[in-house]
């Protein structure tokens, strides 16, 4: 079976095992978008998200620094922020694409449907294979509850985080707090 293939920019940094992630996780994207029945706009918001997210996953520190600077994050956190300026430079107005893409690492709170479809499908695509049936599971229940997934899967990417001994940033406590807020059922 051939790779999937997948339409990245012109600009793109990225290796062919990174191109058929990203292509697992615009396919991915695409089969939620239809099972959801969105619009065909949103759908191709949701895949333009999908396509740039990684698409200077590839490229040195120089490059992406030359793109957006990044300041207090950590360099393998930088290719999200990069690939939205690059994607802005050369015409991408979108932006709900473009906070989708520059926060896709670390989560955001203001992040529409595209941002938030985006890390599902980046966490849950079939090419990540440990704990394959829990993520399968996961996935499959998307259209159904979709925020119910989006709390899991965070609260398993901070708690790997924790268990690795990462730095947990704002973004990624704001985003969680975001997914709580309203939840009554706590018992402070
Ligand atoms: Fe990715």
């Amino acid at each position: 079976m051939s790779a999937p293939s997948v339409a990245l920019p012109a600009w793109a940094v990225v290796t062919p095992a990174r191109g058929a992630h990203i292509a697992r996780v615009e396919a991915l994207v695409a089969r939620w978008a239809a099972e959801l029945g969105v619009s065909a706009v949103e759908a191709e918001r949701w895949r333009r998200a999908a396509q740039l997210h990684d698409a200077l996953r590839d490229a040195p520190a120089e490059v992406l620094a030359r793109y957006a600077p990044q300041g207090s994050w950590p360099v393998n956190l930088w290719h999200g922020p990069a690939a939205s300026a690059a994607a802005e430079r050369n015409g991408e107005t979108d932006r709900g694409v473009l906070d989708a893409v520059r926060y896709h690492s670390v989560g955001h709170a203001g992040w529409d449907e595209a941002g938030r479809m985006l890390f599902l499908a980046d966490y849950l695509e079939p090419g990540r294979s440990h704990d394959r049936p829990a993520l399968d599971a996961l996935a499959a229940r998307v259209p159904g509850e979709p925020d119910a997934v989006l709390r899991e899967v965070t609260a398993r990417r901070i708690a790997w985080l924790a268990h690795h001994a990462k730095p947990i940033g704002k973004d990624t406590w704001e985003f969680w707090n975001s997914l709580v807020a309203g939840d009554s059922s706590s018992s402070r």
